[in-house]
């Protein structure tokens, strides 16, 4: 029977493809050639954790912390501006990469530089991500079990804050050791507040496994030509740019939605400020205009879909 016939998940209604054909091969392909020569590698917010839950939107890793107690009212205020500037430019499909670029770049400077003012301390962390709102999505367990199991590296490749998400992993049980975290580390000074964060910035649209080159992570992948990618923006696609002499990628993309503000990503659990009413939100015709977008460049697109299902399907059936 052809794969995609024999994975019941991939005729859920969220599923979209654009060239099935060419997907069934690269299932067949990674299948034949076994686990040890998988790697998986992963966007984290908004593609392992939940989007929404309850028709409330779910906080990013920068979120848990802007709408904590360790932030200034004044300082979540300045955030909330720089998001309503900046996020609708980072899923502007009419503006391409390299304009965005130094505008991403912009953000996430003014937003560490507003985080260090705030002079939080490392031990104020794990009660901060406890009292967030911010939830993996449905399946996560099976996810990370399945590829711990067998021995699969993840490697967890975020804009984020990596101090934050990795708590969110550790208190949800799933930090296993086959998990590595590439992301923004805060750098806390010996009085553990922080007063920097470490390495280069990476954001949205700087994500190159190449970063990697060195690192010990490095080594340990560089037998896995075949790669799993998950991610949720179009910058994601580029994680897997640096692994050596690939042979297949098989890339899932979550197409969550375009707001044009962001008011509710804010404490905005329950401040909607969106242009449409959040009942229409996933029907938004935004969505529509960058569903095409995916589609020409993730071979499964996963629209207002909130669970590790299909990715969860797929791994079983290929490894
Ligand atoms: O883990 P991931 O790479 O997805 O993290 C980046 C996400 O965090 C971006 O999609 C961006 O919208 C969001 N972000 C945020 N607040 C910031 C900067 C980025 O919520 N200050
Ligand atoms: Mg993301």
């Amino acid at each position: 029977m052809r794969p995609l016939k024999m994975i019941a998940e991939m005729s859920k209604a969220t599923v979209h493809m654009k060239d099935p054909e060419h997907l069934e091969q690269i299932l067949e392909s990674i299948k034949d050639s076994g686990p040890n020569t998988l790697q998986v590698i992963s966007d984290f917010d908004m593609t392992l954790t939940r989007f929404a839950y309850n028709g409330k939107r779910c906080p990013t890793s920068h979120n848990v912390l802007d709408n904590s107690k360790l932030i200034s009212k004044t300082c979540q205020a300045e955030m909330k501006n720089l998001l309503n500037t900046y996020y609708p430019i980072e899923i502007d499909s009419t503006r391409s990469i390299e304009e965005k670029l130094p505008l991403m770049v912009e953000w996430w400077t003014k937003v560490h530089n507003l985080l260090i003012e705030q002079k939080i301390r490392k031990d104020q962390l794990t009660a901060v991500v406890k009292e967030s709102n911010v939830i993996l999505r449905e399946g996560y367990q099976l996810f990370f079990h399945h590829l711990h199991e067998l021995d699969i590296p993840l490697l967890i490749f975020s804009a984020g804050v990596g101090d934050v998400l990795e708590e969110v992993i550790r208190q949800a049980g799933v930090l296993h050791p086959n998990v590595k975290v590439f992301s923004n580390y805060m750098d806390f000074d010996e009085s553990g507040v922080l007063h920097d964060f470490k390495g280069e910035l990476i954001h949205v649209y700087n994500k190159r496994e190449g970063a990697l080159l060195n690192t010990q992570h490095f080594q340990e992948i560089q037998s896995r030509h075949n790669v799993m990618l998950l991610g949720d923006s179009l910058g994601d696609l580029t994680m897997a740019d640096g692994v050596q002499d690939l042979q297949n990628i098989l890339k899932i993309g979550y197409l969550n939605d375009k707001a044009n503000t962001h008011e509710h990503l804010h404490k905005g659990m329950h401040t909607y400020k969106c242009r449409y009413p959040f009942s229409h939100y996933f029907s938004h015709p935004a969505v529509e205009e960058r569903k095409q977008s995916y589609l020409d460049s993730y071979d499964i697109v996963l629209e207002r879909d909130e669970s590790m299902d299909v990715p969860n399907a797929i791994l079983q059936y290929i490894t």
